[in-house]
């Protein structure tokens, strides 16, 4: 059915759903419409439709989609503002996005980014939402360059990324550092003129204060620019020097999005790096095991398994160890107690990390190549650790030379089953 929208209003559109300009103008986020273009808006995703001369569209809508249309531009003023100053900057500009969840981040940077192309500006978009991420799979860092408009950065692949492994940043704030300062140095050589940097909704607390401080700092972006509420941003505005703050409206009509949805925007997101993912077997005698405690030491002695097999009661079916740490494996019905574990501790005087066959089963895992290059994400289906062969599955076709192990863990069907610390190295 054909719906003709006013000038200067704006169709917010729930999806799933495709939406179809027939007539008019209108924009998403700064990205023209074409007339009879289609454009998919994913389910969990809202996109607004700002129309610039009366339109008339055809959607089509899925289960649970919507369209609500809204008298106004949603789009705040000072959004248009902020990027226009930005824009007239010495080049290269990097921008700093900063904001709670559901505050209205990516959609800045999608609008900011559009802008930028819009004036052949050459515009390069970092995602260090690990959580939410738009540009590359949750867990990762990723990055792109923006070369035409997008309604949404999820269509874009990401050139190249890194991955972390967790979804919430508290668990890897000094990776993350350190990550974003690497990227911006190697987009710096690379050369760019404007780069955006997305980051994760969490602003509240200290904790979350401090890290974004230290974040600022260490890229040390030209800008920085918070979607602001209420106050909530102060505590991190406040101990910025030196870098220009623009603080903008988080548009009104933004509702927040459940828990759910934010688990079921993941789990699209994997499965779009999933696609094509077929089970392979990884020898762990030709693979490098990175930040894990599985796959880095050595065998023990026979006769330190034997009083490791003696202290625990059970013999394991693999075990390892370094300076810092012994690692066990045992059979998936053996049990053992936190007594028994203290008394190999003690007895070995170093961490000792017990761990039941399946309990690796469904990990997320990231894949590398010789020259560090990340080549996709996988799942770990499970371990064979008396020939010690993973079975990973993974669309990833390349050679494997290096894994890193995540904390989440996924199912088939790329849905979220739980977090693990499985194989974390930090005892
Ligand atoms: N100007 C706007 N008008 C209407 N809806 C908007 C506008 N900007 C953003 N939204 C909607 O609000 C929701 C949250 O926006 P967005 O995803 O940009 O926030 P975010 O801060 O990146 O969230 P997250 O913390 O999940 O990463 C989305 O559904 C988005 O489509
Ligand atoms: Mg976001």
């Amino acid at each position: 059915m054909k719906h003709v929208v006013d000038e200067g209003k704006t169709l917010m559109v729930d999806g799933p759903a495709s939406v179809r300009l027939i007539s008019g103008s209108a924009t998403v986020l700064g990205a023209p419409l074409h007339v009879e273009e289609k454009v998919v808006v994913r389910e969990g995703k809202r996109l607004p439709f700002f129309v610039k001369k009366q339109g008339t569209f055809e959607w089509m809508l899925g289960e649970g989609a919507s369209v609500t249309e809204i008298d106004k531009w949603t789009l705040p003023s000072s959004w248009e503002d902020a990027a226009k100053e930005i824009l007239c900057l010495n080049k290269p500009v990097t921008v700093m996005v900063l904001g709670g969840m559901d505050s209205g981040k990516t959609s800045f940077c999608t609008f900011l980014a559009n802008e930028a192309v819009t004036t052949k500006c050459k515009t390069c978009v970092v995602d260090a939402d690990l959580g939410q991420s738009d540009v590359g799979p949750p867990s990762t860092v990723g990055f792109t360059f923006v070369t035409e408009p997008v309604k949404d950065l999820f269509d874009i692949d990401a050139e190249d990324l890194v991955f972390v492994g967790c979804t919430s940043p508290s668990g890897a704030l000094n990776k993350l550092v350190e990550i974003l300062t690497q990227q911006k140095n190697r987009l710096t050589e690379k050369g760019f003129e404007l780069l955006v940097i997305n980051t994760d909704g969490w602003v509240e607390g200290d904790e979350a204060s401090a890290y974004k401080v230290r974040l600022a700092e260490k890229v040390d972006p030209t800008v920085v620019v918070g979607i602001q509420r209420e106050n909530e941003l102060i505590p991190i505005l406040d101990a910025l020097n030196e870098v220009k703050v623009f603080v903008v409206d988080s548009p009104q009509l933004i509702q927040p999005r459940s828990r759910e949805k934010r688990k079921l925007l993941r789990e699209l997101s994997y499965k779009k790096y999933m696609k094509g993912a077929k089970l392979q077997s990884f020898s762990l005698g030709w693979i490098k095991t990175e930040d894990s405690i599985f796959g880095v030491g050595v065998p023990l002695s026979r006769k330190r398994l034997w009083d490791l097999s003696d202290l625990l009661g059970k013999r394991p079916i693999y075990s390892e160890e370094t300076v810092a740490a012994i690692f066990a494996v045992l059979k998936n019905n053996h049990y053992i107690s936190d007594e028994e574990i203290n008394a190999a501790e003690n007895h070995f005087n170093k961490k000792v990390k017990v761990i039941r066959e399946g309990d690796e089963e469904g990990l997320l895992v990231g894949l590398k190549d010789e020259e560090n290059n990340f080549l996709g994400i996988g799942i770990l289906n499970g371990v064979d650790y008396t020939r010690k062969i993973l079975k990973i599955y993974t669309p990833v076709n390349e050679k494997v030379s290096a894994l890193c192990f995540g904390q989440v863990k996924l199912d088939k069907n790329c849905r979220e089953i739980g977090l693990s610390t499985v194989y974390l190295s930090k005892l």
